[in-house]
Formats: C-alpha cells, sequence, structure tokens
C-alpha cells in the first residue's frame, strides 16, 4: 500500500517526536544556524526593528532567530508561535545564552496561524521559511489572521518562493538549485499570485531583492 505524501513535511507522524528524541531540534528547521539567524536579525533591524519594539517570530522552529533576538530585545519582546512548542521549548533550553530572558508563556503552539494569547502589543513580525512549506490557500488564511490579529503591526517580513509567470504552472528550479513546486512542497508562487495574496489580506507587498538561504525571496508587508 502506498502512502500519500503529506502536504508539509511537517506533518508527516511523528516528525517532531522522533527528531527532537534524536537531539535533531536545528535540523528541523533547516540547519545553516548561526547564518540564517544572522540574516533574519538584519532583515529585522532593516525594517526598523529597536530594542523597544515587540517582536513576533512565527513559526519560529529551534529558535534560530529567538536567540539572537532575545538578547537584542528589551526583556519580554519577544514572542513565537509554531506547530510544535516543544520544539520551541527545546530551541529555549538549548539555544538560549540566558533562558530566563523568555518566559516560556510567550512560546505557543499555534499551527492555524490563529495567534492565541499574542498580545496587541506586537509591532514587528516575521515568518521565515515558513510558508515555503504550506499550499497557497494556507498561505493566504494565514497572512489575513495575521493582519487580523495585529492591530499595532508595522511590518510582517515573510519569504516564499517565486517562480516566473511562464514557469510558475510546474517544477521551478531557484537559483541554489532547491526545486519547487505549484502543488507540493517545497511551494512557489508567482510574483503576480504572491503580490494578489499579500493585498487581499490587507498589506501593501514590497519585494525586497535579496540573496536568502536557498533562494527565498522576501517580501515586506506593510499594513495597507
Ligand atoms: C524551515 S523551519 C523555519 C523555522 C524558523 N522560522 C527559522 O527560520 O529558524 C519551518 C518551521 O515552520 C513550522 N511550521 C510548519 N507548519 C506550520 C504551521 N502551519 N504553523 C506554524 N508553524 C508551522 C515548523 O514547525 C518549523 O519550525
Amino acid at each position: 500500500m502506498t502512502r500519500a505524501r503529506p502536504s508539509s513535511p511537517y506533518l508527516a507522524p511523528a516528525f517532531y517526536d522522533r527528531a527532537l528524541a534524536e537531539g535533531r531540534h536545528r535540523d528541523i528547521v533547516g540547519g545553516r544556524w548561526d547564518e540564517t539567524g544572522r540574516i533574519q536579525m538584519r532583515i529585522l533591524r532593516e525594517a526598523g526593528l529597536a530594542p523597544h519594539h515587540h517582536l513576533l517570530d512565527i513559526g519560529a522552529g529551534a529558535l534560530r532567530l529567538g536567540c539572537k533576538a532575545v538578547e537584542y530585545l528589551e526583556p519580554g519582546h519577544y514572542w513565537a508561535t509554531d506547530a510544535s512548542r516543544a520544539l520551541m521549548l527545546r530551541g529555549r533550553e538549548a539555544e538560549l545564552a540566558d533562558p530566563s530572558r523568555l518566559p516560556e508563556d510567550h512560546l505557543i503552539e499555534d499551527a492555524e496561524f490563529a495567534l492565541p494569547g499574542v498580545p496587541d502589543t506586537i509591532t514587528h513580525a516575521i515568518c521565515f521559511a515558513v510558508f515555503t512549506h504550506l499550499p497557497r490557500d494556507v498561505v493566504a488564511q494565514g497572512l489575513a489572521r495575521i493582519r487580523q490579529r495585529l492591530p499595532r503591526l508595522r511590518r510582517l517580513m515573510f519569504t516564499v518562493f517565486l517562480a516566473p509567470e511562464t514557469a510558475a504552472a510546474g517544477p521551478f528550479r531557484q537559483p541554489d538549485g532547491v526545486v519547487t513546486h505549484p502543488d507540493r512542497p517545497p511551494y512557489h508562487l508567482s510574483r503576480d499570485e504572491a503580490a494578489r495574496l499579500t493585498r487581499a489580506a490587507g498589506f501593501e507587498p514590497v519585494f525586497r531583492d535579496r540573496m536568502l538561504p536557498r533562494g527565498q525571496s522576501l517580501i515586506e508587508a506593510v499594513p495597507a
């Protein structure tokens, strides 16, 4: 009997339990630990993040960004969500220089972008290498929920894979070799589609051309 392929690798049975039991919390989020954390910090600083702001890291994984952002921000100003709270807790314990700077209740399990318990003080949000694993209807719903839930949001920085309009209907090889797909992970969107989804959620998209790990594209979403 053939098993159906999950729509996201993170939905594979026992995915998190097995990887955490094997001590692979860095691998779950794709490795390139320090480099990718630093890139995310730079993206946020360029988007105006300062220590007094309040940051939400959506799909935060093992806190590849969090271990740097918690040190940078004033205490209590970092919040995170992920489909696996166990993964965030492992990151807190293993990767933070001083875990007491990050209250455990700031790490919220949420696979629906409903952001339960996230305060409305959030000024900046980032969703890095998360939408790349999710189908476009989930991305559209996620963006709309983020927009509705965070009234003081100034910037949402998120990544997707883009494919040229003429090639978006089939598999597409990204600049660093990753092959993305319209209908299975890793997913891509055309630029027009990405702009449409972002606007439909109530944001104005600004495409930021910069080299990101695995050839992802960065979108700066400004509340409209
Ligand atoms: C490639 S990792 C990136 C993690 C983190 N943003 C970083 O850059 O280190 C993707 C993350 O998305 C999380 N994830 C997958 N589907 C999700 C969903 N529907 N809602 C929230 N998080 C999700 C996974 O658990 C994983 O931690």
